[in-house]
């Protein structure tokens, strides 16, 4: 498509939009239920008409684009959105943001730094009402920084023999492996809560185990203990997703990768379980049924730098969860993912084609766009490459692929009105 025959199509889209709410992710025309995400963006620089995600059905949204170009950015405007639904949808969702740089607590406050560029769209400086959740070691940290944060925690029961080897990186057969198994199964089987120390124990009196093996498993536990994360009781599912609230699980503070991985595989692994429950639950409803939706509510989760979880290549726990589960069958008890990277090449290819959505942002690697143009659908006249260069260098612009309507657009990403935590710190502040 050339220059012209792309600006065209863009205010056609855009002339849509005013006349009919065009919805990407959606065919059906709804005027409930959508993401006012920003405003179709024309290759002159004018914006066009607002542009809207739909919100009723699952979906799996990637947002990809080279570094500071609106990744977080735009992850924080769909969060926004959620948050600001009218209540009858609102209740039925919640929302789970998975914080791996601790980017996300600023969201708590109105974007008081963009007043003028905020009014120039209409909008205003607004907060979002969001449960802090961090490591129960560091709630008195936040607190003292009059941070509103919550304790988080994971049920120690929970973590089977196999994330146990993987976080201290031991093989099931090394000697501390084999003894570790044996505790965590005896464990297990007699209680769903105990504590770390109490696992401790249980290898000490092992009449298989001995002394080399005793230390290691101090040194290692004690390790474990000091994460601040693993707990007998551990925090319930309920408690982390619940009816139009949003979750920001920041897990900045812990500092091995594995653990990252292990503790979001596990939440993912416990919202899937408890969604597939729910659904049957759904399903009676919707027969006539006498029964309560009690349970939790469908959800989206948000994964910022996406590819640390699902990398490309390598076996991984939070695969499993991920694409398996949530993306192969997550459809159906209603979940939805909204992932961002840095580095489309360096996500598992797989989750390209889940993707019912692509956002992408400013990309120039030659690596990233050839991962991207391999999904390039039918419907798109020109390849990816040639429609990333069209759309400049402006912050907060995406090319979308809305595989739903089977169309292409341009678009700029709305300004925060909540504050932005992710921003380059500058040495000194600009003139
Ligand atoms: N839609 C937008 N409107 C205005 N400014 C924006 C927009 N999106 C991003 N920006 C600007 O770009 C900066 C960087 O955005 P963001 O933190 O989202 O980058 P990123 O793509 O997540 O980068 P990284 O890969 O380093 O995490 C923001 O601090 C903001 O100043
Ligand atoms: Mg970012």
């Amino acid at each position: 498509m050339g220059n012209l025959k792309l600006k065209k199509h863009v205010s056609e889209v855009a002339k849509n939009a005013l006349g009919k709410q065009y919805v990407l992710g959606r065919k059906e025309k709804v005027s409930r239920g959508a993401l006012n995400i920003g405003r179709y963006y024309a290759l002159d620089s004018s914006l066009g008409a607002e542009v809207y995600v739909d919100i009723l059905r699952p979906h799996i949204i990637l947002i990809c684009g080279k570094r500071g170009y609106g990744k977080s950015y735009t992850m924080g405007v769909f969060v926004e959105e959620i948050a600001r639904l009218e209540e009858e949808i609102k209740n039925n969702l919640g929302v789970v943001v998975v914080d791996t740089l601790g980017i996300f607590w600023p969201m708590h406050f109105p974007n008081m730094a963009n007043v003028e560029k905020l009014s120039r769209w209409d909008d205003t400086p607004k907060g979002v009402d969001i449960n802090l959740l961090v490591p129960k070691k560091f709630v008195n940290e936040y607190r003292s920084k009059g941070i509103d944060a919550h304790s988080f925690s994971i049920r120690t029961s929970e973590l089977s023999p196999f994330h146990w080897c993987q976080l201290f990186n031991v093989k099931y057969t090394d000697p501390f492996g084999i003894v570790l198994t044996r505790a965590v199964l005896k464990m297990q089987s007699e209680s769903n809560r105990f504590s770390i120390q109490e696992l401790l124990e249980c290898i000490k009196i092992d009449k298989r185990s001995n002394d080399a093996v005793c230390g290691v498993a101090e040194n290692f536990l004690a390790m474990a203990e000091s994460w601040g994360i693993f707990d007998r009781v551990g925090m319930g599912v309920n408690e982390i997703v619940t009816r139009g609230g949003i979750a920001v699980l920041d897990i900045s503070h812990l500092s091995d990768q594995t653990l990252k991985v292990i503790v979001t595989s596990l939440v993912g692994e416990k919202i899937y379980e408890e969604r597939v429950q729910e659904r049957k639950i759904y399903e009676l409803k919707k027969m006539g049924h006498d029964v309560e939706e009690n349970g939790i509510p469908m959800v989206w989760l948000a994964i910022d730098e996406a590819q640390l979880f699902l990398p490309d290549g390598k076996n991984s726990l939070s695969k499993d969860v991920f694409i398996n589960k949530w993306m192969r069958q997550g459809r159906q008890p209603g979940l939805s993912l909204l992932l961002a990277t840095q580095r489309p090449s360096s996500l598992d290819q797989e989750i390209m084609s889940h993707c019912d959505i692509i956002l992408c942002h400013r990309l120039t690697s030659q690596e990233d766009i050839s991962a991207l143009g391999k999904i390039r659908p039918v419907h798109m006249q020109e390849g990816i490459r040639e429609s990333i260069k069209k759309m400049g260098d402006e912050k907060g612009v995406a090319l979308v692929i809305d595989d739903t309507s089977e169309s292409v657009h341009i678009i700029k990403i709305r300004h925060r009105h909540s504050w932005h935590g992710g921003a380059e710190p500058l040495v000194i502040e600009p003139q």
